[in-house]
């Protein structure tokens, strides 16, 4: 075996029994992780989003709201009273990528769906000071104009699907008529529905017509935080 001193004076030999030692001690804490089921427990009513609402979130990120808006409530009082109970790591099980955020110029996001009506979130993201008048964040009318791509989404929920976001085949198949049917206020909302629980279906920007980024990115704010329903869980059900 090695002595001590043999040890002490190899700096080498040192600095590679330094790494086995922390390794053995790494592996032992993260491996499990991998393996044992409930590092992320499944949580009810979490559910991959609507087409509809997979838009708005590309939106969101392409627009860098994350630069100015967390979605992650942390289990502190003062968060708990202000937003709502606290995020748990099965909300942003089928982020991809997550928007957990660490920068407050405005509030978290993580429960803003049914904070406000639809109504409010258009004019807000359409011009922000015309109800917030000492807000700094910037317009983005734009979103009115521009019109949501439909002939690419079942790509969406594939690619989503491929980093294991469990879309079935059917979820694949009724993407482009789902995409469509959640801002149709004639649509075929049950089906939808059937597929995607609570989704928040009907015109959102005034304009029923035409299927505008406003649409999809006022649908994907009122699902923020919405799915599970926190009525349905004791504190118990979070302790280990
Ligand atoms: C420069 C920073 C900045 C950016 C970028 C920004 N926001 Fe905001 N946002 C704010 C601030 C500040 C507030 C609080 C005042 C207000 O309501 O306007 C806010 C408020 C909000 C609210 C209301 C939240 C609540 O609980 O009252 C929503 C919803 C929102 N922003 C969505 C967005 C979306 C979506 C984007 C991207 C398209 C975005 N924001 C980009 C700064 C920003």
């Amino acid at each position: 075996m090695f002595s001590h001193k043999k040890v002490e004076r190899n700096v080498i030999l040192m600095a590679i029994l330094i790494l086995v030692t922390v390794s053995i001690g790494g592996l032992v804490e993260i491996v499990p992780l991998y393996t044992v089921e409930s590092t992320i427990e499944k949580v009810r009513g979490v559910r991959p989003y609507t087409p509809l609402e997979l838009v708005g979130r590309n939106i969101y990120i392409r627009e860098g709201c994350y630069t100015c808006h967390s979605q992650m409530v942390r289990p502190f009082r003062d968060e708990v009273e202000r937003y709502g109970p606290y995020s748990l790591a099965a909300e942003s099980i089928y982020d991809h990528p997550f928007q957990w955020g660490s920068k407050r110029t405005g509030p978290d996001l993580a429960r803003v769906g049914g904070k406000y009506s639809n109504e409010w979130q258009v004019v807000h993201l359409a011009d922000p000071r015309a109800v917030v008048p000492e807000t700094v964040m910037p317009p983005y009318e734009f979103l009115l104009d521009r019109l949501v791509k439909t002939d690419d989404i079942a790509e969406h929920l594939k690619a989503n699907r491929a980093v294991g976001v469990p879309y079935s085949d059917v979820m694949i198949e009724a993407a482009r008529q789902d995409l469509l049917a959640q801002a149709d206020p004639d649509g075929d909302h049950e089906a939808l529905l059937e597929r995607y629980p609570k989704a928040v279906v009907g015109d959102f920007d005034g304009d029923p017509k035409s299927l505008t980024e406003m649409d999809a990115m006022v649908a994907y704010l009122q699902i923020l935080g919405r799915m599970v329903d926190f009525a349905d869980y004791t504190t118990d059900d979070f302790r280990q």
